[in-house]
């Protein structure tokens, strides 16, 4: 008989709202509670909320109930990582599965990985920070790659993303400043803002270690540019001589030089000007390519899309983006649960398929 997994899922945003369907439509797991943050979504059913229909879970923001409740697992996706709440599920027994950050604790030094051990020994389980980019394309992708190399000069993983249909206003315009001016940006900085990046910096670091790199530091640069005529996004205005666009690139130094990089090119609009996405561009899916320049000198491009086959000039840049965080967390909820306790990241995981998404 197919083992089984009891999963609780917290926060149905872009990307809870997925892994919803997806722990409801994975053979191997049963979603048996959903906590919440919203007041609105409070006593709503978690099908209803993520757009499947009813499943028979209601949502709760009782944080002592959920950490009462039985279970093997939590498909965590709030906004932020809260490590006290973390360590709480952790001791009551329940493994985490994250796209919240977490992705490489050793990243933060011995405080943050000693809590975590030690929340992970007291209840047998374990915590992975997973997702698409952090999670897939920084670190899963470059390091499957370097197998097949005889020398590495340089790692450099580019991101596109068009943030238009990305409904998260906290993230989009109060912490990265799609809407703002670089001075209000630059003057009033996100208390979350070093904890975003951070979700990358840890990348780097695990892929340094993973190939050994002994890491100098990382340096990062934030460069925005300003929309012309304005635009409304999803989550918010953006109006004209505002932040449309935002480069943020991510240098992780080994021997002196930039070793591993990783470039964010996130745009809101396509009037960005000279050295930005052009409006042709517009239709472009979201798009990681994956450089590395060595013997032999490798490239992987990773694209997702509701369908390659059949192109939609309405389709959401979002949704299938959004998709590929929250399954890759959902997909590795049996890998996790059945690891031996503590931290357990892509260096100690096994290679992780999408078992049962195959119809
Ligand atoms: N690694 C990756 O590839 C990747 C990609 C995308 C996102 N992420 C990360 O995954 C997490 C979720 O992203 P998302 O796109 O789903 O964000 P989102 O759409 O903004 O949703 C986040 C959800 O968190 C809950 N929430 C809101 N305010 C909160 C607060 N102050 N404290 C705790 N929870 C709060 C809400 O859940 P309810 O509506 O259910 O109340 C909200 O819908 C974030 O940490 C994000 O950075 C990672």
């Amino acid at each position: 008989m197919t083992k089984k997994y009891r999963v609780i899922q917290y926060a149905t945003g872009g990307a809870g709202k997925h892994a919803v369907a997806g722990i409801v439509g994975h053979p191997q797991l049963d979603l048996v509670g959903l906590l919440v943050h919203s007041k609105d979504k409070v006593g709503l059913d978690a099908g209803a909320i993520s757009g499947i229909g009813p499943v028979g879970i209601t949502a709760t923001d009782d944080i002592e109930k959920i950490v009462a409740l039985p279970a093997d697992c939590v498909s965590y996706m709030a906004l932020w990582p809260d490590v006290d709440l973390i360590c709480r599920f952790l001791e009551s027994g329940k493994n985490v599965v994250t796209t919240s950050g977490l992705l490489y604790p050793k990243f933060f030094g011995p405080a943050l990985v000693e809590r975590l051990e030690k929340a992970c020994a007291k209840g047998a389980t374990s915590v992975h920070g997973t997702g698409v980019n952090p999670g897939f394309s920084g670190e899963v992708l470059p390091l499957t790659m370097s197998v097949m190399s005889r020398r590495i000069d340089q790692i450099f993983v580019r991101e596109f993303a068009d943030f238009r249909t990305y409904n998260s206003p906290e993230l989009n315009h109060d912490m990265l400043g799609f809407g703002r001016t670089i001075e209000d940006v630059r003057g009033h900085k996100h208390p979350n803002f070093d904890l975003m990046m951070q979700f990358f910096h840890q990348s780097i670091a695990m892929v340094a270690d993973g190939l050994g790199m002994p890491l100098e530091r990382i340096e990062q640069t934030e460069e925005y540019g300003l929309t012309a005529a304005g635009t409304q996004i999803e989550s918010g205005p953006v109006p004209a001589g505002t932040i449309g666009g935002i480069k943020t690139r991510f240098s992780g130094i080994v021997g002196g030089r930039p070793m591993i990089v990783i470039q964010l090119v996130w745009v809101a609009t396509y009037d960005l000007g000279e050295g930005w996405p052009s409006p042709q561009d517009a239709s472009n899916h979201t798009q990681w390519s994956v450089t590395i320049e060595g013997e032999p000198s490798l490239r992987c491009v990773f694209e997702q899309a509701s369908s390659f086959e059949h192109k939609n000039a309405n389709e959401s840049h979002t949704a299938p983006a959004m998709i590929c965080t929250a399954m890759h967390a959902v997909n590795a909820i049996p890998y996790v649960c059945d690891a031996a306790p503590g931290i357990r990241t892509f260096l100690d995981l096994p290679l992780m398929a999408g078992r049962y998404a195959v119809r």
